[in-house]
Protein backbone atom coordinates (compact mmCIF):
# COMPACT_ATOMS: atom_id res chain seq x y z
CA UNK A 1 0.00 0.00 0.00
CA UNK A 2 1.18 3.71 -0.76
CA UNK A 3 0.37 5.86 2.64
CA UNK A 4 1.01 9.59 2.97
CA UNK A 5 0.56 11.29 6.56
CA UNK A 6 -0.12 14.45 7.35
CA UNK A 7 1.91 15.72 10.43
CA UNK A 8 4.82 14.71 11.62
CA UNK A 9 4.06 15.20 14.85
CA UNK A 10 4.07 12.43 17.73
CA UNK A 11 1.17 10.76 16.43
CA UNK A 12 2.29 10.74 12.47
CA UNK A 13 5.76 10.24 12.94
CA UNK A 14 4.73 6.92 14.87
CA UNK A 15 2.44 6.39 12.23
CA UNK A 16 4.34 6.49 9.47
CA UNK A 17 7.30 4.63 10.70
CA UNK A 18 4.91 1.48 11.74
CA UNK A 19 2.73 1.23 8.54
CA UNK A 20 6.89 1.25 6.84
CA UNK A 21 8.11 -1.07 9.19
CA UNK A 22 4.86 -3.34 7.93
CA UNK A 23 6.24 -2.95 4.48
CA UNK A 24 4.15 -0.24 3.05
CA UNK A 25 5.40 3.00 0.91
CA UNK A 26 4.99 5.61 3.46
CA UNK A 27 5.74 9.50 2.76
CA UNK A 28 5.07 11.89 5.94
CA UNK A 29 4.67 15.23 4.80
CA UNK A 30 4.79 18.35 7.20
CA UNK A 31 4.85 22.12 6.81
CA UNK A 32 7.58 22.58 9.25
CA UNK A 33 11.08 22.51 7.03
CA UNK A 34 12.77 22.58 10.01
CA UNK A 35 11.04 19.35 11.51
CA UNK A 36 11.91 17.65 7.67
CA UNK A 37 14.58 18.40 7.42
CA UNK A 38 16.08 17.16 11.06
CA UNK A 39 14.01 13.95 9.89
CA UNK A 40 16.11 13.58 6.91
CA UNK A 41 18.72 13.90 8.85
CA UNK A 42 17.28 10.28 10.63
CA UNK A 43 16.88 12.48 14.16
CA UNK A 44 13.61 12.40 15.76
CA UNK A 45 12.71 15.45 17.28
CA UNK A 46 10.71 13.91 20.02
CA UNK A 47 12.03 10.85 22.73
CA UNK A 48 10.24 7.76 22.40
CA UNK A 49 12.21 4.98 22.76
CA UNK A 50 12.96 2.47 19.88
CA UNK A 51 11.61 5.38 17.31
CA UNK A 52 14.83 6.86 15.40
CA UNK A 53 16.17 3.19 15.10
CA UNK A 54 12.99 1.91 13.50
CA UNK A 55 12.91 5.29 11.58
CA UNK A 56 16.64 4.59 10.13
CA UNK A 57 15.50 1.28 8.92
CA UNK A 58 12.76 2.24 7.28
CA UNK A 59 14.02 4.96 5.39
CA UNK A 60 17.40 2.89 4.91
CA UNK A 61 15.36 -0.15 3.10
CA UNK A 62 13.61 2.70 0.90
CA UNK A 63 10.17 2.24 2.38
CA UNK A 64 9.81 5.65 4.73
CA UNK A 65 10.40 9.21 2.95
CA UNK A 66 9.98 12.67 4.30
CA UNK A 67 8.97 16.25 2.46
CA UNK A 68 7.49 19.28 3.17
CA UNK A 69 5.83 18.59 -0.72
CA UNK A 70 2.09 17.49 -0.18
CA UNK A 71 2.09 16.87 -4.04
CA UNK A 72 4.77 14.50 -3.77
CA UNK A 73 3.58 12.91 -0.45
CA UNK A 74 0.02 11.93 -2.26
CA UNK A 75 1.32 10.82 -5.79
CA UNK A 76 0.09 7.44 -6.42
CA UNK A 77 -1.12 7.08 -2.35
CA UNK A 78 -3.91 5.00 -1.71
CA UNK A 79 -5.06 6.47 1.56
CA UNK A 80 -3.96 9.59 3.34
CA UNK A 81 -3.58 10.07 7.09
CA UNK A 82 -4.24 13.28 8.82
CA UNK A 83 -2.41 13.03 12.37
CA UNK A 84 -1.90 17.20 12.77
CA UNK A 85 -2.55 18.35 16.24
CA UNK A 86 -5.74 19.43 17.71
CA UNK A 87 -4.97 21.57 21.20
CA UNK A 88 -7.48 22.60 23.34
CA UNK A 89 -8.49 25.68 22.20
CA UNK A 90 -7.91 28.67 24.34
CA UNK A 91 -11.01 29.96 26.46
CA UNK A 92 -13.33 26.94 26.28
CA UNK A 93 -11.15 23.59 26.31
CA UNK A 94 -12.75 22.70 22.84
CA UNK A 95 -10.51 20.74 20.30
CA UNK A 96 -8.98 23.05 17.64
CA UNK A 97 -9.99 22.08 14.39
CA UNK A 98 -8.53 24.68 12.70
CA UNK A 99 -5.43 22.53 11.48
CA UNK A 100 -7.13 19.47 10.31
CA UNK A 101 -9.54 21.23 8.15
CA UNK A 102 -6.28 22.93 7.03
CA UNK A 103 -5.17 19.77 5.67
CA UNK A 104 -8.22 18.67 4.26
CA UNK A 105 -7.76 21.87 2.32
CA UNK A 106 -5.25 21.09 0.95
CA UNK A 107 -5.48 17.63 0.11
CA UNK A 108 -8.40 18.49 -1.61
CA UNK A 109 -6.35 19.78 -4.07
CA UNK A 110 -3.85 16.99 -4.68
CA UNK A 111 -6.65 13.99 -5.02
CA UNK A 112 -6.63 12.74 -8.51
CA UNK A 113 -7.69 8.89 -8.16
CA UNK A 114 -10.09 7.40 -6.05
CA UNK A 115 -8.32 7.85 -2.12
CA UNK A 116 -9.40 7.00 1.33
CA UNK A 117 -8.43 10.20 3.93
CA UNK A 118 -8.75 8.77 6.97
CA UNK A 119 -8.51 11.55 10.39
CA UNK A 120 -6.20 10.00 12.60
CA UNK A 121 -5.76 12.91 14.91
CA UNK A 122 -7.80 12.57 18.04
CA UNK A 123 -11.26 14.93 16.51
CA UNK A 124 -15.04 14.71 17.99
CA UNK A 125 -18.02 13.38 16.74
CA UNK A 126 -18.83 14.83 13.26
CA UNK A 127 -15.01 16.45 12.19
CA UNK A 128 -15.19 13.49 9.35
CA UNK A 129 -18.74 14.97 8.19
CA UNK A 130 -17.04 18.51 8.28
CA UNK A 131 -13.91 16.98 6.59
CA UNK A 132 -16.13 15.58 3.74
CA UNK A 133 -17.62 18.58 3.18
CA UNK A 134 -14.47 20.47 2.76
CA UNK A 135 -12.99 17.80 0.17
CA UNK A 136 -16.56 17.99 -1.70
CA UNK A 137 -16.32 21.51 -2.40
CA UNK A 138 -13.48 20.41 -4.77
CA UNK A 139 -13.36 17.28 -5.61
CA UNK A 140 -16.20 14.51 -7.05
CA UNK A 141 -17.50 12.58 -4.35
CA UNK A 142 -16.99 9.34 -6.25
CA UNK A 143 -12.88 10.12 -5.68
CA UNK A 144 -12.63 10.30 -1.73
CA UNK A 145 -13.93 8.61 1.28
CA UNK A 146 -13.38 9.76 5.15
CA UNK A 147 -12.55 7.61 7.20
CA UNK A 148 -12.20 7.82 11.23
CA UNK A 149 -9.53 5.82 12.64
CA UNK A 150 -8.58 7.47 16.42
CA UNK A 151 -5.19 6.47 17.53
CA UNK A 152 -4.81 4.71 21.16
CA UNK A 153 -0.56 5.05 21.71
CA UNK A 154 0.99 5.86 25.24
CA UNK A 155 3.83 7.98 24.88
CA UNK A 156 7.20 6.09 26.08
CA UNK A 157 5.33 2.55 24.78
CA UNK A 158 3.99 3.77 21.52
CA UNK A 159 6.07 1.46 19.19
CA UNK A 160 4.39 -1.24 21.31
CA UNK A 161 1.12 0.13 21.35
CA UNK A 162 0.75 0.66 17.57
CA UNK A 163 2.16 -3.05 16.18
CA UNK A 164 0.58 -4.57 19.40
CA UNK A 165 -2.89 -2.88 20.29
CA UNK A 166 -5.52 -3.89 21.90
CA UNK A 167 -7.25 -3.27 19.23
CA UNK A 168 -8.09 -1.03 15.98
CA UNK A 169 -10.92 0.73 15.73
CA UNK A 170 -12.38 2.15 12.20
CA UNK A 171 -15.02 4.00 11.47
CA UNK A 172 -16.40 3.82 7.86
CA UNK A 173 -19.05 1.71 6.24
CA UNK A 174 -17.89 2.35 2.49
CA UNK A 175 -16.78 -1.28 0.77
CA UNK A 176 -13.90 -0.26 -1.34
CA UNK A 177 -12.42 1.68 1.91
CA UNK A 178 -13.12 -1.14 4.29
CA UNK A 179 -11.37 -3.17 1.93
CA UNK A 180 -8.12 -0.62 1.79
CA UNK A 181 -8.33 -0.16 5.57
CA UNK A 182 -8.17 -3.91 5.86
CA UNK A 183 -5.15 -4.36 3.92
CA UNK A 184 -3.39 -1.15 5.62
CA UNK A 185 -3.96 -3.26 8.94
CA UNK A 186 -3.59 -7.03 7.65
CA UNK A 187 -0.34 -7.18 9.89
CA UNK A 188 -2.09 -6.54 13.31
CA UNK A 189 -5.11 -8.54 12.09
CA UNK A 190 -2.98 -11.24 11.69
CA UNK A 191 -1.49 -11.47 14.96
CA UNK A 192 -4.88 -11.82 16.17
CA UNK A 193 -5.29 -8.68 16.90
CA UNK A 194 -9.25 -7.34 16.12
CA UNK A 195 -9.96 -4.95 14.22
CA UNK A 196 -13.40 -3.15 14.64
CA UNK A 197 -15.69 -1.43 12.07
CA UNK A 198 -18.06 0.79 12.95
CA UNK A 199 -19.60 3.98 11.63
CA UNK A 200 -17.70 7.01 11.08
CA UNK A 201 -19.02 9.09 14.46
CA UNK A 202 -19.17 5.65 16.89
CA UNK A 203 -15.57 5.49 15.74
CA UNK A 204 -14.97 9.20 16.30
CA UNK A 205 -16.70 8.73 19.78
CA UNK A 206 -14.94 5.50 20.82
CA UNK A 207 -11.45 7.79 21.46
CA UNK A 208 -12.71 10.03 23.46
CA UNK A 209 -15.20 7.72 25.61
CA UNK A 210 -11.76 5.33 26.22
CA UNK A 211 -9.70 8.60 27.39
CA UNK A 212 -12.37 9.91 29.67
CA UNK A 213 -12.67 6.30 30.84
CA UNK A 214 -9.09 5.63 31.43
CA UNK A 215 -8.89 9.15 32.99
CA UNK A 216 -11.93 8.45 35.56
CA UNK A 217 -10.36 5.17 36.93
CA UNK A 218 -7.10 7.07 38.17
CA UNK A 219 -9.23 9.78 39.31
CA UNK A 220 -11.33 7.08 40.62
CA UNK A 221 -8.40 5.87 42.65
CA UNK A 222 -6.81 8.67 43.69
CA UNK A 223 -9.44 9.70 45.73
CA UNK A 224 -9.76 6.12 46.56
CA UNK A 225 -6.11 7.26 48.00
CA UNK A 226 -6.93 9.81 50.05
CA UNK A 227 -10.00 7.81 52.20
CA UNK A 228 -7.38 5.39 52.76
CA UNK A 229 -4.84 7.38 54.88
CA UNK A 230 -7.13 8.31 56.44
CA UNK A 231 -8.78 5.09 58.24
CA UNK A 232 -5.26 2.91 57.63
CA UNK A 233 -5.46 1.61 54.71
CA UNK A 234 -3.14 0.54 51.37
CA UNK A 235 -4.43 1.40 48.51
CA UNK A 236 -1.95 -0.62 46.25
CA UNK A 237 -3.84 -3.52 47.89
CA UNK A 238 -7.46 -1.98 47.39
CA UNK A 239 -6.49 -1.24 43.33
CA UNK A 240 -4.64 -5.05 43.30
CA UNK A 241 -8.18 -6.31 45.31
CA UNK A 242 -10.36 -4.79 42.73
CA UNK A 243 -8.49 -5.19 39.78
CA UNK A 244 -8.00 -8.75 39.56
CA UNK A 245 -11.87 -8.57 38.97
CA UNK A 246 -12.08 -8.73 35.34
CA UNK A 247 -15.06 -6.89 35.53
CA UNK A 248 -12.75 -3.92 36.70
CA UNK A 249 -9.49 -5.20 35.50
CA UNK A 250 -5.78 -3.68 36.93
CA UNK A 251 -4.60 -1.77 34.81
CA UNK A 252 -5.01 2.51 35.09
CA UNK A 253 -5.34 1.81 38.73
CA UNK A 254 -2.02 3.45 40.34
CA UNK A 255 -2.55 6.18 42.65
CA UNK A 256 -0.59 9.16 41.82
CA UNK A 257 -0.09 12.98 41.65
CA UNK A 258 -3.25 13.24 38.81
CA UNK A 259 -3.21 12.38 35.64
CA UNK A 260 -1.47 14.92 32.91
CA UNK A 261 -0.22 14.65 28.93
CA UNK A 262 -1.35 15.36 25.79
CA UNK A 263 -4.85 13.43 25.66
CA UNK A 264 -6.59 13.03 29.00
CA UNK A 265 -6.73 16.52 29.94
CA UNK A 266 -7.47 17.92 26.69
CA UNK A 267 -9.71 14.80 25.87
CA UNK A 268 -12.07 15.13 28.95
CA UNK A 269 -12.65 18.77 28.71
CA UNK A 270 -13.21 18.82 25.05
CA UNK A 271 -15.88 15.54 25.53
CA UNK A 272 -17.33 17.88 27.87
CA UNK A 273 -17.94 20.64 25.40
CA UNK A 274 -19.46 17.97 22.90
CA UNK A 275 -22.11 16.89 25.57
CA UNK A 276 -22.44 20.83 26.27
CA UNK A 277 -23.24 21.32 22.70
CA UNK A 278 -25.93 18.56 22.18
CA UNK A 279 -27.34 19.32 25.74
CA UNK A 280 -26.31 16.20 27.48
CA UNK A 281 -25.02 16.13 30.97
CA UNK A 282 -21.77 14.28 31.53
CA UNK A 283 -21.87 14.95 35.31
CA UNK A 284 -19.40 11.82 35.95
CA UNK A 285 -17.21 13.24 33.36
CA UNK A 286 -17.03 17.01 34.57
CA UNK A 287 -16.19 15.31 38.35
CA UNK A 288 -12.86 13.36 37.09
CA UNK A 289 -11.74 16.98 35.62
CA UNK A 290 -12.34 18.74 38.72
CA UNK A 291 -11.14 15.90 41.15
CA UNK A 292 -7.86 15.54 39.09
CA UNK A 293 -7.45 19.50 38.89
CA UNK A 294 -7.83 19.48 42.68
CA UNK A 295 -5.71 16.80 43.03
CA UNK A 296 -2.59 18.06 42.10
CA UNK A 297 -3.06 21.38 43.97
CA UNK A 298 -3.62 18.65 47.12
CA UNK A 299 -0.15 17.17 46.65
CA UNK A 300 1.60 20.43 47.10
CA UNK A 301 -0.36 20.04 50.03
CA UNK A 302 0.52 17.15 51.00
CA UNK A 303 4.66 18.15 50.95
CA UNK A 304 3.72 21.18 53.02
CA UNK A 305 2.39 18.71 55.10
CA UNK A 306 5.15 16.27 55.33
CA UNK A 307 7.70 19.08 55.95
CA UNK A 308 5.78 19.84 58.91
CA UNK A 309 3.59 22.81 57.57
CA UNK A 310 6.33 25.71 56.34
CA UNK A 311 8.24 25.63 53.62
CA UNK A 312 9.29 29.24 53.33
CA UNK A 313 12.80 29.14 53.17
CA UNK A 314 13.60 25.53 52.21
CA UNK A 315 15.34 24.21 49.44
CA UNK A 316 12.71 21.30 47.95
CA UNK A 317 14.50 18.59 45.95
CA UNK A 318 11.84 17.79 42.85
CA UNK A 319 12.54 13.98 41.24
CA UNK A 320 10.50 14.57 38.04
CA UNK A 321 8.58 17.05 35.95
CA UNK A 322 7.29 14.70 33.13
CA UNK A 323 3.90 13.56 33.13
CA UNK A 324 4.83 10.38 33.44
CA UNK A 325 8.35 8.44 32.79
CA UNK A 326 9.97 7.49 29.50
CA UNK A 327 9.06 10.82 27.98
CA UNK A 328 10.23 14.49 28.03
CA UNK A 329 6.52 15.57 27.76
CA UNK A 330 5.46 18.44 30.20
CA UNK A 331 2.22 19.11 29.00
CA UNK A 332 -0.25 19.12 31.99
CA UNK A 333 2.19 17.53 34.19
CA UNK A 334 1.46 17.77 37.69
CA UNK A 335 4.74 19.12 38.14
CA UNK A 336 3.33 22.68 36.72
CA UNK A 337 0.99 22.86 39.56
CA UNK A 338 2.35 21.64 42.45
CA UNK A 339 6.11 23.52 42.20
CA UNK A 340 4.73 26.76 41.46
CA UNK A 341 2.24 26.22 44.60
CA UNK A 342 5.67 25.16 46.85
CA UNK A 343 7.32 28.39 45.03
CA UNK A 344 4.64 30.62 46.39
CA UNK A 345 4.85 28.95 49.45
CA UNK A 346 8.53 30.22 49.64
CA UNK A 347 10.18 27.56 48.92
CA UNK A 348 13.49 27.52 46.75
CA UNK A 349 12.81 24.32 44.10
CA UNK A 350 15.70 22.51 42.60
CA UNK A 351 14.75 19.67 40.02
CA UNK A 352 16.29 16.64 37.85
CA UNK A 353 14.12 14.85 35.13
CA UNK A 354 15.87 12.32 33.07
CA UNK A 355 14.68 14.00 30.01
CA UNK A 356 12.20 16.67 30.85
CA UNK A 357 14.69 19.63 31.95
CA UNK A 358 14.80 21.53 28.34
CA UNK A 359 11.32 21.15 27.93
CA UNK A 360 10.82 22.18 31.62
CA UNK A 361 12.96 25.29 31.30
CA UNK A 362 10.02 26.77 28.89
CA UNK A 363 7.37 26.55 31.15
CA UNK A 364 8.62 27.80 34.47
CA UNK A 365 10.73 29.83 36.15
CA UNK A 366 13.01 30.23 38.77
CA UNK A 367 14.31 26.39 39.01
CA UNK A 368 17.77 25.34 39.91
CA UNK A 369 18.41 21.82 37.78
CA UNK A 370 20.79 19.42 38.78
CA UNK A 371 23.28 17.30 37.21
CA UNK A 372 21.53 13.41 38.94
CA UNK A 373 19.46 12.84 41.96
CA UNK A 374 22.27 13.07 44.35
CA UNK A 375 22.74 16.68 43.28
CA UNK A 376 19.75 17.36 43.37
CA UNK A 377 18.77 16.21 46.64
CA UNK A 378 22.35 17.71 48.38
CA UNK A 379 20.98 20.19 51.53
CA UNK A 380 17.47 19.84 50.26
CA UNK A 381 14.94 19.43 53.38
CA UNK A 382 13.00 17.43 51.19
CA UNK A 383 12.98 14.99 48.53
CA UNK A 384 9.49 14.94 46.32
CA UNK A 385 9.17 12.08 43.54
CA UNK A 386 6.85 13.42 41.05
CA UNK A 387 7.28 11.08 37.95
CA UNK A 388 7.99 7.65 38.79
CA UNK A 389 11.15 7.27 36.43
CA UNK A 390 12.83 3.51 36.56
CA UNK A 391 16.25 5.21 37.79
CA UNK A 392 14.63 6.74 40.55
CA UNK A 393 13.68 3.40 41.74
CA UNK A 394 16.87 1.89 42.44
CA UNK A 395 19.07 5.07 44.02
CA UNK A 396 21.17 4.35 47.11
CA UNK A 397 18.72 5.80 50.02
CA UNK A 398 20.67 5.98 52.59
CA UNK A 399 22.81 8.05 50.55
CA UNK A 400 20.40 10.61 49.93
CA UNK A 401 19.41 10.53 52.85
CA UNK A 402 22.52 11.37 54.15
CA UNK A 403 22.49 14.24 51.36
CA UNK A 404 19.21 16.08 52.63
CA UNK A 405 19.63 18.38 55.29
CA UNK A 406 15.98 17.02 56.81
CA UNK A 407 14.76 13.70 56.08
CA UNK A 408 11.13 14.36 54.54
CA UNK A 409 10.32 11.70 51.36
CA UNK A 410 7.26 12.32 49.73
CA UNK A 411 6.95 9.43 47.10
CA UNK A 412 3.82 10.62 44.89
CA UNK A 413 4.38 7.64 43.28
CA UNK A 414 4.47 5.39 46.08
CA UNK A 415 7.72 3.58 43.91
CA UNK A 416 9.63 3.09 47.67
CA UNK A 417 8.83 0.44 50.31
CA UNK A 418 6.99 2.63 53.05
CA UNK A 419 8.36 -0.15 55.39
CA UNK A 420 12.71 -0.17 54.17
CA UNK A 421 12.16 3.95 54.22
CA UNK A 422 10.82 4.09 57.93
CA UNK A 423 13.95 1.64 58.70
CA UNK A 424 16.30 3.93 56.80
CA UNK A 425 15.08 6.64 58.96
CA UNK A 426 13.12 8.51 56.60
CA UNK A 427 10.07 10.52 57.21
CA UNK A 428 8.88 9.20 54.49
CA UNK A 429 5.02 10.14 53.01
CA UNK A 430 3.47 8.10 50.20
CA UNK A 431 -0.28 8.51 48.72
CA UNK A 432 -2.97 6.64 50.34
CA UNK A 433 -0.62 4.56 52.65
CA UNK A 434 0.91 4.93 55.80
C1 LIG B 1 -3.04 8.23 26.88
C2 LIG B 1 -3.80 6.93 26.53
O1 LIG B 1 -3.34 5.87 27.39
C3 LIG B 1 -3.60 6.56 25.08
O2 LIG B 1 -4.38 5.41 24.75
C4 LIG B 1 -4.03 7.76 24.23
O3 LIG B 1 -3.88 7.49 22.87
C5 LIG B 1 -3.26 8.99 24.62
O4 LIG B 1 -3.45 9.25 26.00
P1 LIG B 1 -0.53 8.95 27.47
O5 LIG B 1 -1.12 10.29 27.76
O6 LIG B 1 0.68 8.86 26.63
O7 LIG B 1 -1.64 8.00 26.77
O8 LIG B 1 -0.14 8.28 28.86
P2 LIG B 1 -0.79 7.27 29.89
O9 LIG B 1 0.18 6.19 30.14
O10 LIG B 1 -2.15 6.88 29.50
O11 LIG B 1 -0.85 8.17 31.21
C6 LIG B 1 -1.63 9.37 31.29
C7 LIG B 1 -1.53 9.98 32.66
O12 LIG B 1 -2.19 9.17 33.62
C8 LIG B 1 -0.11 10.16 33.18
O13 LIG B 1 -0.02 11.39 33.85
C9 LIG B 1 0.07 8.99 34.13
O14 LIG B 1 1.03 9.24 35.12
C10 LIG B 1 -1.33 8.89 34.71
N1 LIG B 1 -1.64 7.55 35.21
C11 LIG B 1 -1.75 6.49 34.36
C12 LIG B 1 -1.85 7.36 36.58
O15 LIG B 1 -1.75 8.31 37.38
N2 LIG B 1 -2.18 6.12 37.02
C13 LIG B 1 -2.31 5.05 36.19
O16 LIG B 1 -2.63 3.94 36.69
C14 LIG B 1 -2.08 5.25 34.80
Amino acid sequence: MNIAIIGTGYVGLVTGVCFADFGHNVVCVDKDEQMISMLLDRKVPIYEPGLEDLMARNVAEGRLEFTTDISQAMNGAHAVFIAVGTPARHGDGFADLSYVYAAAEEIAQHIKEFTIVVTKSTVPVGTGDEVQAILAKHCDRAHFEVVSNPEFLREGAAIADFKEPDRVVIGTDHVQATDVMNEIYRPISLNGKPILFTSRRTSELIKYAANSFLATKIAFINEISDLCEVVNADVSEVARGIGLDSRIGSRFLQAGPGYGGSCFPKDTLALLRTAEINDVDLSIVGSVVASNDQRKINMADKVVKAMGGNVSGKRIAVLGLAFKQNTDDMRDSPALTIIPILQKAGAKIIAFDPEAMEEAKHLMSDIEYANDVYDCVEGAAAAVVITEWDVFRGLDMARIKSLLSEPNLVDLRNIYSAKSMAQLGYNYVGVGRK
